[in-house]
């Protein structure tokens, strides 16, 4: 939820830092701060209040309060945070400092068993923990062991020992001016080094510009980093020999690009995303490849039961996966929230397939279910966009979505090419099971492949849209219906106007307004109403005229050729011409700029909306 970035070796560490909190800073961005060695001196500083007019950053603020100072240092370590335990403050801002000065920690994830161990501090050392958060324990503990005479390697083993939860950490120390200590663990950490020195960060995107070979530390892995070497060790201190990681992303993709959002820029981007997300699972007779997924028929007619299980916009989009799955494989889908999969014993054996789908591949809740199904015998296969991200390591199988990297908190192309692998494993699955015939897969591909020219066309909206959101903005409540595959949609536009506009909003299948909601429509409601599915076209025609008929403000989503559609609704949006089962490709990116430009016309932080935070690292 947070981000971690650390750097020893030749160059200005403060530089180095404070770049990369720069594009980490849409993890976590209540506060920020930075710890330096610089000539046998602990410097700490840190910024955490409220945003002011000058609409700056945490991180700009940070660099402007550095301008003059610490250009010598060669070590620091940084964090950008998003808070758990304990308020947005300067004291609660990382890094932490021991009472005694001499170690300096950056921490993401949560240590929960942080009261035992500020007690024991308390008691046994005398050490009274300063902030309220978690992550300040382990700088104490840290210190205590490194005043017994341990170095920082081994205080850092014997510390987390004594810690339970999720964590991937930080470390310096003032006698140890040659050295940063990472360790991870259930959160995700990443070093690399170069011939400027070692990098440590909790995201690719803080090291792209350094190098695009990375190492993941997997669990109970410890990083040694210096300015000249890097050693990752196991808790026995043993050096861990690892794979590399070449990852393909250029640092402009996580740059605006001239936009004035990273949201408006990353829905301009789906178009190309969406194209490279197909064309590199099509094999040169244009059939599906599945990419080194070894999918046999003899795998697939084991497979009595698939799961799709993930968090937020992943969860909606393993919604539609479902239908398609079910329509064109025959096999049963059960769809599940991963914070509630993993706690209701769900009926998962050896012939179940769960499907994990992550943007950032490192959702602990969708982790966590993950490890709860493999534990049950199941086999994993996941749709996820960070390459090398855990949720991807703990896979049998993994289905890279080729998003590039998003960085707006709200998913927008993290959703569509979801969806778009989704169509590719269903299609595949009918395939090989023979239960679609050819013509249907090549049918469906077809209109895959003019998906990404029609998400251009429908780009073309933004003036009208913007002009809708102009009469909207100041609503309090919008509602969002549909019927099958809209009814999933639904849930994603919604989801996407909550988020970053803060207007209630809500969506409903359109024939469940009857049995209660249909009660809350007034003059002052406005509905989104998705009616892209042919054979519910007259069925949602029914439920748009109920809602008008309470005076509810009606925009209608539907295909070029129901016009009719004008007659019952305020305004209509429409999408081209397709066949049903790809209209969420479509309808979605309409819904997409609605929030975008509500949220704009609210005058809202849309990139890094309140409370939120692009990965959820804890439970
Ligand atoms: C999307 O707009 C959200 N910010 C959120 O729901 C997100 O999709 C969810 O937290 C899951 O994240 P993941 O795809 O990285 O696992």
């Amino acid at each position: 939820m947070c981000g971690i970035v650390g750097y020893i070796g030749k160059g200005c560490a403060k530089d180095v830092v404070l770049d990369g909190l720069g594009k980490l800073e849409y993890r976590g961005y209540d506060s920020a701060g930075i710890a330096l060695l610089d000539k046998g001196r602990l410097a700490v500083e840190k910024i955490a209040e409220i945003q002011d007019e000058s609409n700056k950053s945490k991180i700009s603020k940070l660099q402007d309060l550095l301008k003059e100072k610490y250009s010598d240092a060669n070590v620091a370590i940084g964090h950008t945070r998003w808070a758990t335990h304990g308020t947005p403050s300067v004291l609660n801002a990382h890094p932490h400092v021991s009472n005694d000065g001499m170690i300096a920690v950056v921490h993401n994830g949560i240590v929960e068993n942080y009261s035992e161990l500020k007690e024991m501090l308390l008691k046994k050392h005398n050490i009274r923990c300063k902030s309220e958060t978690d992550s300040e324990v382990i700088a104490q503990l840290l210190s205590v062991f490194c005043a017994d005479g341990l170095d920082l390697v081994d205080a850092m083993l014997k510390a987390t020992g004594m810690m339970k939860g999720a964590y991937a950490i930080g470390a310096i120390y003032k006698n140890d001016e040659n050295k940063i200590v990472g360790y991870r663990k259930d959160a995700p950490l990443i070093a690399c080094h170069t011939d400027e020195g070692t990098f440590i960060a909790s995201d690719m995107t803080a090291l792209l510009k350094h190098s695009k070979d990375v190492y993941f530390l997997d669990d109970d892995e410890l990083v040694v980093c210096k300015a000249d070497s890097m050693q990752i060790l196991n808790r026995n201190k043993e050096v861990v020999e690892k794979e590399i990681f070449h990852i393909d992303w250029n640092i402009e993709t996580a740059e605006k690009g001239g936009y004035d959002h990273f949201m408006l820029k990353e829905i301009h981007d789906q178009p190309d995303v969406l194209e490279d997300t197909l064309s590199r699972r099509l094999d040169s007779n244009g059939r599906i490849n599945l990419d080194g997924i070894s999918l046999t028929l003899d795998d697939l007619n084991k497979i009595k039961k698939i799961y799709i299980v993930a968090c937020g916009t992943a969860y909606h989009a393993g919604l539609v996966g479902k239908t398609l799955i079910e329509k064109w494989a025959k096999i049963p889908v059960e769809v599940d929230v991963a914070s509630e999969f993993r706690y209701r014993d769900p009926l998962v054996d050896e012939n179940t397939l769960f499907i994990a789908v992550t943007q950032s591949g490192e959702t602990l809740d969708t982790l966590m279910a993950l490890r709860e199904a493999k534990k049950k015998g199941a086999r994993v296969l996941s749709i996820v966009n960070v390459v090398g991200s855990s949720i991807a390591r703990e896979s049998d199988d993994v289905f890279y979505t080729w998003a590039g990297p998003e960085i707006a908190v709200a998913s927008t192309k993290g959703y569509t090419t979801q969806l778009m692998c989704l169509y590719l494993i269903a299609l595949y699955m009918g395939r090989l099971k023979e239960t679609i015939s050819a013509e249907t897969e090549k049918k469906v591909l077809e209109e895959l492949k003019s998906v990404p020219s029609k998400v251009s066309g429908l780009l073309k909206n933004e003036g009208k849209i913007e002009e809708l959101a102009k009469k909207i903005y100041e609503k309090r409540s919008i509602f969002y219906i549909g019927r099958g595959l809209d009814a999933n949609v639904a849930l994603e536009g919604s989801l996407k106007l909550k988020e970053i506009s803060y207007i209630n909003s809500f969506a409903i299948a359109a024939g469940e307004l009857k049995h209660g909601t249909i009660a809350l429509m007034d003059e002052d409601t406005i509905v989104f109403a998705l009616a892209t599915q042919d054979e519910l076209a007259e069925k949602m025609l029914s439920n748009i005229v109920e809602v008008s008929a309470r005076d509810a403000y009606v925009v209608s989503i539907t295909k070029e050729k129901n016009d009719f559609f004008k007659d019952a609704s305020e305004m209509v949006l429409f999408i081209p011409e397709c066949i049903d089962e790809v209209t969420p490709l479509l309808s979605i990116v309409l819904l997409q700029l609605i929030a975008y430009f509500v949220a704009k016309e609210r005058g809202e932080n849309i990139d890094m909306p309140r409370n939120l935070a692009k990965s959820v690292t804890v439970e």
